[in-house]
C-alpha cells in the first residue's frame, strides 16, 4: 500500500485558507493536517476549534489534528463535533495519556500518540494498544521549515519492529520532501506530514504528485 500524504496548513497562506485546501484536495491529498498550538507547549500559536469547524465545512477529506497544547482534553470534544477524524496528542504533555486516548476514541476518532525526536520509543510501548496511529516528530514541534533530523528514519524503523503485526499507521512530520519520502516509506511510515514541500511550491498539484512518486520508490 502507498502512503497517505498529508499537507500540513500550517505553511498555507492564512489569508486565503479556504482556495488552499481546495488546492491540495483537487490535488489528491489524503488528509489535511492541522497544527494546533497554543504558545505554551510549544512557542508558537496557531488556530483553535472555530477555526477547525469552518475548515470542515470546506473540506472533504479526512481532518488529522496535531495538538501542541499542555492541556489537550478539554479539545477533544470540539474537534469531535468539528468533525475531526484523527487527533494526536504528545506523550510528553499527556498527564493521564490512557485517559486522554480513550477520550479520543470515545468521540469516534481515531487517536494518536506523537512523540517528540528526542523522546525515546519506550515511552510509548505501554501505550501501544490504547493508540491508532504514532506521529514521529522529525523537527522538534512548533514550527515548519525545519530542517529534518536524519535519525529519525532509524526511530521509525524500530517502532515498525515494536508494533510487528500489527497494522498501525505511523505517520512522520516535519521536514519530509521528496529527498526522504522513499526512506521515511521504506522504514515503516505510512503516513507523510508535509507543509513547505507542497504550500510552499507554487504547483501544489506537482508537488503533491511528486511526493507520491518519491514515497513509491519511483524516484531517486
Ligand atoms: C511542526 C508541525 C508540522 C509542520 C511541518 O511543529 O507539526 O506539521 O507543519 O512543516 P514542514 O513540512 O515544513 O516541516
Ligand atoms: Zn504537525
Amino acid at each position: 500500500m502507498s502512503a497517505r500524504i498529508a499537507p500540513s496548513l500550517l505553511a498555507a497562506d492564512f489569508a486565503h485558507l479556504g482556495r488552499e485546501v481546495a488546492e491540495v484536495q483537487a490535488a489528491g491529498a489524503d488528509l489535511l493536517h492541522l497544527d494546533i498550538m497554543d504558545g505554551c507547549f510549544v512557542p508558537n500559536l496557531t488556530f483553535g476549534p472555530l477555526v477547525v469547524q469552518q475548515l470542515a465545512a470546506c473540506c472533504a477529506i479526512p481532518l488529522d489534528a496535531h495538538l501542541m497544547v499542555v492541556d489537550p482534553d478539554p479539545l477533544v470534544g470540539e474537534l469531535a463535533a468539528a468533525g475531526v477524524r484523527r487527533v494526536a496528542i504528545h506523550v510528553e504533555a499527556a498527564r493521564h495519556l490512557h485517559l486522554s486516548l480513550a477520550g479520543i476514541r470515545g468521540r469516534g476518532m481515531a487517536a494518536g500518540i506523537a512523540i517528540n525526536p528526542a523522546t525515546a520509543l519506550c515511552a510509548l510501548s505501554d501505550a501501544l494498544p490504547f493508540t491508532d496511529f504514532v506521529l514521529v516528530m522529525s523537527v522538534n514541534p512548533g514550527f515548519g521549515g525545519q530542517r529534518f533530523i536524519p535519525e529519525s528514519i532509524d526511530k521509525i524503523g524500530r517502532l515498525r519492529a515494536m508494533c510487528a503485526g500489527r497494522d498501525l499507521d505511523i505517520t512522520v512530520d516535519g521536514g519530509v520532501g521528496p529527498d526522504n519520502a522513499a526512506a521515511l516509506v521504506a522504514a515503516g511510515a505510512t503516513t507523510l506530514v508535509a507543509g513547505s514541500a507542497i504550500f510552499g511550491a507554487s504547483d501544489r498539484g506537482a508537488a503533491i504528485a511528486e511526493l507520491r512518486r518519491c514515497a513509491n520508490g519511483e524516484r531517486p
